[in-house]
């Protein structure tokens, strides 16, 4: 009896003291330190972006009331938020600590941040499309972890293309017809009325967009896989030229300096037939006070013929600073952002392309963001960007690209030179010719 209870009375000493212990070390896994300390997330700004970061920021200090948030917005254009970046990455500040990386950029910022392959176990990395954990890694480090995906599609009206009697445009050419035949019957009651909007500044935006038309049209993919310069041929020509033929038609001169949220505003306010853009513009166009609501929908991009479509991948990952003074409490936070339930949260506000299977399968998103899974494929067959290829190089080899083309969409130069001379200034950075 005695040993009965002298034993029951281990087993309730042992289970008092061990389970705030578990609990203790729960908690310490998911702040990762019990220590006070800030994390300065740089994120934003294109869309929601900013306030979702935010939002994300404060739910992480509900959970973990010794860690503050900071969010600081970067630039909206990733071309100049990769320059900022590398002004602070060049200081060795420790200001920032977590960064949100674009997957355009891991081979020229790795050397700044931590490999995460060091921070997170086996098991929690495995949640991950292996495809996008590849395009973050460099040299076997993983330079950010994958937050998530993105793939250009095309915005369409679909009561528009209903009122004008016609189909989903599937190549290139049926979508300039929809877009002014859209275009010539609206005008006549809204004279702010286009046909196509996209990215046409000349910053990396463009060379998202300019990749699709090339890609779509059987023209090339700027630099081969083994390193061949991959511009200069009559697809690409084509298609550069037909573009450009569109700006002043049915596409707004304007467009010259359109980033994402400048195409979306124009289609957002019911100016448009048509949008190229990333996922993001979905639960926008669909919020209450939109006047698009229900009126649009979103489907691949069109091409040279039925089924060439072609969509850039893009995407952003989140990176831990090597300079900075909080680590174990970075990654805790980076690690809690891109945990699955955050990931559901972070889905149905942004509508952008999960980067774990398992978001997919959640019965909220499968309700409420069907093309999100009609997308699902797009992570295997999108067209990555020549990142790999070109490496510390790829921010030089995108800048050449995206001037060529800006150069064409203005007609400063037909599409002809613009990439004879855009092929001789890849082959001077060391990539072969074709
Ligand atoms: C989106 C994409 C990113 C791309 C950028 C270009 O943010 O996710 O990968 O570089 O657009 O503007």
């Amino acid at each position: 009896m005695l040993k009965r209870i002298v034993g029951l009375a281990l087993i309730a000493i042992l289970a008092l003291g061990l389970l705030p212990n578990v609990s203790a070390q729960e908690g310490e896994n998911i702040c990762g330190t019990d220590e006070e300390a800030t994390v300065t997330f740089i994120a934003g700004t294109v869309g929601s972006e900013h306030e979702v970061a935010v939002t994300l920021g404060n739910r992480f200090m509900e959970v973990c009331p010794n860690i503050t948030v900071n969010v600081v917005e970067r630039p909206t254009s990733t071309t100049e938020t990769l320059a900022q970046y590398q002004q602070f990455f060049e200081a060795q500040s420790g200001e920032l600590d977590v960064f949100q990386i674009d997957v355009a950029w891991p081979g020229l910022v790795a050397e700044h941040v931590l490999d995460m392959n060091e921070y997170l176990d086996e098991e929690f990395l495995g949640q991950f499309y292996p495809g996008v954990l590849a395009g973050y890694t460099v040299q076997g480090r993983l330079a950010a972890v994958p937050w998530f995906a993105g793939a250009g599609m095309l915005y369409y009206r679909t009561d528009l293309l209903e009122k004008y009697g016609l189909d989903v445009p599937q190549t290139w050419d049926e979508l300039y017809t929809a877009a002014k035949t859209i275009q010539d019957g609206e005008r006549e009651t809204n004279p702010d009325f286009w046909g196509f909007v996209f990215q046409g500044h000349a910053y990396e935006g463009l060379t998202c967009d300019a990749l699709e038309w090339q890609a779509s049209s059987d023209g090339g993919v700027i630099i081969t896989p083994d390193g061949v310069v991959d511009v200069n041929n009559p697809n690409a020509i084509e298609i550069f030229d037909k573009i450009a033929s569109w700006v002043g038609d049915i596409v707004p001169e304007a467009v010259l300096t359109f980033q994402e949220e400048d195409a979306r505003a124009v289609w957002q306010a019911g100016n448009a037939a048509f949008m190229r853009n990333w996922g993001y513009a979905y639960t926008l166009g669909q919020a209450d006070d939109s006047v698009i609501k229900d009126k649009f929908d979103v489907g691949p991009l069109p091409g040279k013929e039925p089924g060439m479509s072609a969509a850039t991948l893009g995407g952003w990952g989140l990176s831990v600073s090597k300079y900075s003074d909080n680590v174990d409490a970075a990654v805790a936070f980076v690690k809690w952002v891109t945990s699955i339930d955050q990931q559901v949260w972070f889905t149905l506000q942004r509508s952008e392309q999960p980067v774990q299977p398992a978001v997919y399968d959640a019965p909220e998103i499968q309700e409420q963001l069907p093309f999100i899974l009609a997308f699902k494929d797009v992570l295997n067959f999108a067209t990555p960007r020549p990142t790999a290829v070109a490496g510390e190089q790829y921010a030089r080899v995108s800048e050449l690209y995206y001037t060529a083309v800006h150069d064409v969409l203005a007609g400063s130069k037909d599409a002809a030179t613009a990439m004879a001379d855009l092929e001789l200034a890849l082959a001077d950075l060391g990539f072969e010719l074709p």
